[in-house]
């Protein structure tokens, strides 16, 4: 006795059907000539090979009316499932555009939430490809109530394990909510959109003339709007680009990142990093320089890269342990954290804090940007949020005062009195309230107006000042900085403090959640 063939073939033609969304060669032919993967194809090259198991090839739609009685959508319009990245498990959603233009209705919002639901309880992550048409219009309150299923369980995930998002195609309206509540945002850099409103619709309603190109594409959020963290020239790089940022996170907030400790430290100084430090006060220090001298070779995935370029975020090893690092780029507006910079790197030090993940902090900051536009755009409560994320942090906190460390910013960057363990400071460091010429022609207004010679007399105070507080070794003798080093020891410095910190526990006082400010 074996199954009757007819029960077999049945299967295999309605496997067929769903694996091909319905579609005939020539609809996938035209996919590909404009460079696109089908929704399934960027599933099969993200996961190891013939590891993913699909849940829900046979669902259908919902939908009642519009001529849709007798109606094919396989999978109603998204692929779900599991597989492995590099024999990890993480749960993959995958819009299929090929189906009624990816929209979402009741059954494809339900397949979503159910497997990100099912990913909290895994603790796996989950990668969502945004490639839809949107709310399905047929469907009306039913695809709008989907949504809201998928917003709560992004919103319900998030902290517990990490979130992914690839725009891949269309993502207009509140469908933009969802990669907005995930952790990190793709977006191929060409046939891909993302907006609220549509250039139709900002015109009817305020009579602009916007381009896509304008507020849209990936450019656009990449370098003005903040709204992604990385640029994929193609579906192949996107995939590259999820897989490596996999590499350095924990599947959920309780595991550890998969560190790569080797079982021998490298203990020698590197005198490279002396020649990083201009001579000259006044030359900008390239923070890339340092960052690259810090970190493992090819162990390092910068995140919004083109976006407040003065603070730059991202991923490292260091000695093989994972570390976010947090670093103020003097080449670019001399460093100064403005708003951008601000809500940059408090998402950033959250998420590394959510995970787990050691934070290193390179330190070369003149202050909160100045300007009315940076007043009146709120740098108070941007700013905070900074002192926020740092403050809030159980991981291990390693700060290197390069250069500059004046007022407010100084505190705000790691420092030892908002949490940070270990602080060490450059001979080059400048640790005071603010530059020494400003400081000078503050308490000194008096003698300087009164000197003979006014501007000699502020070179005198300004030099004076310089001495006793524009160095590392006043901040040292008051305990603010745990040991002077030179450049040269800073990555073996750092790797051994992050391996004595690996054991850091710290006891909270019980609360619902924290008011970081918005
Ligand atoms: C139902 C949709 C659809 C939708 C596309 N389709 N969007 N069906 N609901 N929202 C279907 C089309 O009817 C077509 O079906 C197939 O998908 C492909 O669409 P085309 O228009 O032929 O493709 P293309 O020219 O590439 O244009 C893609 C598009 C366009 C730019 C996405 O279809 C479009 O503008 N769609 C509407 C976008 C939109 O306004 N959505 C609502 C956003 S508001 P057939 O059967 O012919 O293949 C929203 C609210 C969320 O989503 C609220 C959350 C709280």
């Amino acid at each position: 006795m074996a199954i009757k063939q007819e029960l077999l073939d049945q299967l295999e033609a309605r496997r067929n059907e769903a694996l091909t969304s319905g579609c005939g060669e020539d609809k996938i032919a035209a996919r590909h000539a404009k460079g696109l993967m089908t929704a399934r194809e960027r599933i099969y090259n993200l996961v190891d090979k013939g590891s993913f198991q699909e849940a829900g090839m046979h669902v259908n739609h919902d939908v009642r009316g519009f001529g849709f009685e007798g109606k094919n959508l396989p999978g109603d319009g998204v692929v779900t499932g599991i597989g492995l990245i590099d024999g990890r498990p993480v749960t993959v959603l995958s819009q299929d555009f090929m189906v009624s233009g990816g929209s979402l209705g009741s059954k494809h919002a339900k397949k979503m939430a159910e497997a990100m639901a099912q990913a909290r309880t895994l603790g796996t992550p989950v990668i969502s490809i945004n490639d839809s048409g949107g709310a399905r219009i047929q469907e009306g309150v039913k695809s709008l109530a989907g949504y809201g299923q998928v917003f709560r369980n992004n919103v319900l995930s998030s902290g517990v394990v990490p979130q992914i998002a690839l725009i891949a195609g269309p993502c207009a309206g509140g469908a933009a909510y969802s990669p907005a509540l995930m952790d990190f945002c793709i977006q191929l850099r060409n046939n891909s959109n993302m907006f609220i409103c549509g250039p139709e619709v900002i015109k009817a309603a305020t009579g602009e003339n916007a381009q896509p190109e304008q507020f849209a594409t990936a450019a656009a959020h990449a370098s003005v709007s903040g709204n992604i963290h990385f640029v994929a020239e193609d579906d192949k790089h996107a995939i590259e680009i999820i897989q490596k940022l996999l590499s350095f996170l924990p599947s959920n907030n309780q595991e550890k990142p998969p560190h790569r400790l080797s079982s021998e430290l490298r203990l020698e100084p590197d005198e490279g990093m002396n020649d990083v430090v201009p001579e000259d006060g006044k030359t900008p220090l390239n923070v890339y320089k340092v960052i690259e001298r810090l970190v493992d070779a090819g162990e390092w995935l910068e995140v919004q890269k083109d976006f407040a370029k003065n603070m730059v975020v991202g991923f490292a090893r260091i000695d093989g342990i994972v570390v976010g690092i947090v670093a103020n780029q003097p080449a670019v507006k001399a460093g100064c954290i403005d708003i951008d910079a601000s809500d940059k790197a408090a998402q950033f030090i959250l998420f590394c804090d959510s995970f787990n993940i050691p934070i290193v902090t390179l330190m070369d900051v003149p202050g909160f940007m100045p300007g009315l536009a940076q007043e009146r755009g709120g740098i108070i409560r941007h700013g905070a949020k900074v002192l926020y994320a740092y403050a809030t942090c159980t991981v291990p906190l390693v700060t290197v005062i390069m250069r500059k460390a004046y007022g407010g910013a100084y505190i705000a960057m790691g420092s030892k009195d908002l949490g940070g363990d270990v602080v060490f400071a450059w001979p080059s460091a400048e640790i005071a309230v603010m530059g020494a010429e400003g400081a000078a022609k503050i308490i000194y207004k008096r003698e300087i107006a009164d000197a003979q010679d006014p501007q000699a007399k502020f070179k005198e105070l300004v030099e004076d000042y310089r001495d006793k507080f524009s160095n590392p070794y006043l901040a040292a003798d008051s305990g603010f900085v745990t040991d002077v080093i030179s450049p040269a020891e800073t990555r073996y410095k750092v790797a051994l403090s992050l391996r004595s910190l690996m054991t850091k526990r710290v006891i909270t006082s019980p609360k619902k959640h924290g008011l970081s400010p918005l």
